[in-house]
Formats: structure tokens, C-alpha cells, sequence
């Protein structure tokens, strides 16, 4: 059979964006060697540092090649040197048009809090041991991407916005997860006040029966999910929301296992996904190399899985778990007494770990 080539567009960005995206290539390059693909890397910038070399935030050059890639992966954008711009030139809007161009319309979040991480959550560990759920949110629509928008002197606004089709699509991609895994959704609106979230919940209702009735669906109104999300994280599966709820609700859920750097993503629904941690560039630890890396890592296992290569994603994983259990973590994840390492140790420790792993046969 015909060794797989991948090609990989690696978009690093901003502040602790490089420092996290170059330890989760090493373990991507780790992975092809044990498990027996090529891979190419290209990389380019985007958000500030584009902003910085060529004045937009996503050069068209830049998009051209993520939208021939084979996935796209990328750090963070963002940082206090632009966030005077306008907001269509700041380094944040070059993401938002990259997800709606890659059509990445469901992003994937999920959260778990392995046995190693109990204690590093600021919530008790009989509360958070053991969460394993799935945000799904929608990423290319609602208050983000709605018209009209603007400002003038005296007053600004913004649209929340959705279509039926919208709904449907991110209820299937929920609903499709719920049966792979523990067959249960939750969704997340505020249909209690407004007319957007009274669509919201007729239409996943209506995909539920009509496609999926086997599963079990909840409605929950986001002021109610974000208490229940810290006060029972088990008792979620899937939970599927809109794009600003969604984004809300994924930093309030890094509490569990007790970091943002904990937290991976995968944007799919196009023909070429884009793979991002959920947290930002930390512009207060950027350059000191105290980044944890682990959700850029596991941004790179998700990326491995959607190109089909389900065991070098999963020995990645182990590997992650195996620095944990060790204690190879970062600031961010250490207990009073517990000794940080650097972001380039812990990568270091991963890509070790995937190339021990077996080989295959030649
Ligand atoms: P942030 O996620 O960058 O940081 C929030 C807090 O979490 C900070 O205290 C930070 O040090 C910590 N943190 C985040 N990632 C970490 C990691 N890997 N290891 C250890 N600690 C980590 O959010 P912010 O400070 O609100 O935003 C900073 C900038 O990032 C802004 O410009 C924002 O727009 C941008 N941002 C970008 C993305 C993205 O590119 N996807 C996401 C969120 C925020
Ligand atoms: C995220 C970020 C982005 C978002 C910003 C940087 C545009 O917060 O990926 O969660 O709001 O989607
Ligand atoms: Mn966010």
C-alpha cells in the first residue's frame, strides 16, 4: 500500500501561539515516523503577525494555502499591541474569516478530566473526577457573523442570527457524536427571551425526532448550563450551542480539568478542518516558556483522528496522559509543591513516548 502524505498548514500566530504549535509538530512529526505516514509542514502567519508583515490579518496567500492543505492547524491570535484597530483589521477577524471559509461551521471541544488532573481543578475533585463531555458549537453563524452590525456615534449593535438550516446541520453533528458516545445531548439556548433561541430548540427538537429518537435530548437555558456545568460536569454528554454561548460556556468548562491549556478544538464541516486549542495567546506568560502545550497537542491528535490515523491520535493521547501521570506539566497544572517544567519539556516528553510506540510493520 501507498505510504499517506499529509499536508499540513501550521498557522502559529500570536504570543504563546509559536510556543505551543512547535511542540505540537514535533508530536506530529513523532507520529509519522512511528506510525508510518509522511507528512509536510508549510508555515505561515496569521492574526497580529500577519498584521505585522503585510497589514491584513489573513493574507490571501495564506488562506490559498489553507484551503489546500490536508488540515490546518494553528496556535492563537491576538495581543495587546493590536487591539486599538478597527475590528475588520484586527488580528481576531482574520480567524472568524477563516473558519467561514473553510466552512468549519462545528467546533469541536472536548473536556475531560483524567484520574491525574482531579486535583488541579479549583472545583473538588469528587465534583470534576471523571468529566467527559463534548461541546459542540456552532462557529460560522449567530452574533458573530450577523448583519446588520455597525456603530455610529452614539449607539453600536449586533445581530443574532439563525437558519433552520444552520440549526439542523450543528443538531446532526451533536446528535451524531451523542451516538458514538453515550447517547445523550444537551442543548443550550436562551429561548426564554429571545427569538433566535425559540428556533434554536424547535429545530434540534425536530431533528431529534425525526432522525435521531433513540437518544436522549435535554434543553437548558445557557444561565442554568453554565451553573450545572460547575456544579454536576457528569451529568453532560454532548452539549450543542450557538457560537457566542458556545464560546462562553468552553472557557467557564477549563475549570474542571483545571486549565485553558487543557482544552483542544477541531473546526470541521468543510472539506479541510482546522485543528486550535480553545485558549488564546496569553499575552501574560507569552515568551517565558510556560505555555502549556497540551491543548495545541491534542488539537494535533484530533487533527490525526479526522485524517483517519485513529492509532497514532490515540498513542498521542496516551502520551499525554503518560506526562501527566508522571508530572511533566506546566505552571498551570502544578500544586503547591509540584515543580513546573517548560513547554518545550513537555512536548519533548510526548514526541518521545509516540516514537516508543510500536511500530508498524515494515
Ligand atoms: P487567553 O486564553 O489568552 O488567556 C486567559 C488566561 O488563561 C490567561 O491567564 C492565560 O495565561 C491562561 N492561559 C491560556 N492558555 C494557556 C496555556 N496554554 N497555558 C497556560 N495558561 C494559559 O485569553 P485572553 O487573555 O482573554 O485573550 C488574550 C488574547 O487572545 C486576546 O487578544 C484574545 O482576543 C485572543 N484570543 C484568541 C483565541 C484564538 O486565537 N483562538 C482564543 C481566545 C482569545
Ligand atoms: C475562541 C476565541 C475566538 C472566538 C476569538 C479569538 C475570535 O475566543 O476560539 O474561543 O471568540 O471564537
Ligand atoms: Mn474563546
Amino acid at each position: 500500500m501507498e505510504t499517506p502524505h499529509y499536508h499540513i498548514v501550521v498557522l502559529p500566530g500570536d504570543g504563546i501561539g509559536p510556543e505551543v504549535t512547535r511542540e505540537a509538530v514535533h508530536v506530529l512529526e513523532a507520529a509519522a515516523e512511528a506510525f508510518g505516514f509522511r507528512l509536510t509542514t508549510e508555515t505561515h502567519p496569521v492574526g497580529g503577525a500577519a498584521i505585522d508583515a503585510t497589514g491584513d490579518p489573513l493574507p490571501k496567500p495564506v488562506l490559498q494555502a489553507c484551503l489546500q492543505a490536508d488540515a490546518v492547524l494553528l496556535g492563537a491570535v491576538g495581543g495587546p499591541k493590536w487591539d486599538n484597530l478597527d475590528r475588520a483589521q484586527r488580528p481576531e477577524a482574520g480567524l472568524l474569516r477563516l473558519r467561514k471559509a473553510l466552512e468549519a461551521y462545528a467546533n469541536l471541544r472536548p473536556v475531560q478530566v483524567p484520574e491525574a488532573l482531579a486535583d488541579a481543578s479549583p472545583l473538588k475533585r469528587e465534583v470534576v473526577a471523571g468529566t467527559d463531555l463534548l461541546i459542540v458549537r456552532e462557529l460560522t453563524g449567530g452574533i458573530y457573523f450577523g448583519e446588520p452590525r455597525g456603530r455610529n456615534g452614539q449607539m453600536a449593535w449586533n445581530t443574532m442570527r439563525y437558519t433552520r438550516e444552520e440549526v439542523a446541520r450543528i443538531a446532526r453533528v451533536a446528535f451524531e457524536w451523542a451516538k458514538r458516545r453515550r447517547g445523550r445531548v444537551a442543548s443550550v439556548d436562551k429561548a426564554n427571551v429571545l427569538e433566535v433561541s425559540q428556533l434554536w430548540r424547535e429545530v434540534v427538537s425536530q431533528v431529534h425526532r425525526e432522525e435521531f429518537p433513540e437518544l436522549e435530548l435535554e434543553h437548558f437555558y445557557v444561565d442554568n448550563a453554565a451553573m450545572q456545568l460547575v456544579r454536576d460536569p457528569r451529568r453532560f454528554d454532548v452539549v450543542v450551542t450557538g457560537n457566542l454561548f458556545g464560546d462562553i460556556l468552553s472557557d467557564l468548562a477549563a475549570t474542571l480539568p483545571g486549565s485553558l491549556g487543557m482544552l483542544p478544538s477541531a473546526s470541521i464541516g468543510g472539506r479541510v478542518g482546522l485543528f486550535e486549542p480553545v485558549h488564546g495567546s496569553a499575552p501574560d506568560i507569552a515568551g517565558q516558556g510556560k505555555a502549556n502545550p497540551l491543548a495545541a497537542i491534542l488539537s494535533a491528535a484530533m487533527l490525526l483522528e479526522t485524517l483517519g490515523q485513529e492509532a497514532a491520535a490515540r498513542a498521542v493521547r496516551q502520551g499525554v496522559d503518560a506526562a501527566l501521570a508522571e508530572g511533566v506539566k506546566t505552571a498551570d497544572l502544578c500544586r503547591a509543591g509540584e515543580t513546573p517544567v517548560s513547554t518545550e519539556a513537555v512536548g519533548q516528553f510526548i514526541a518521545a513516548y509516540v516514537r516508543q510506540q510500536t511500530p508498524v510493520a515494515s
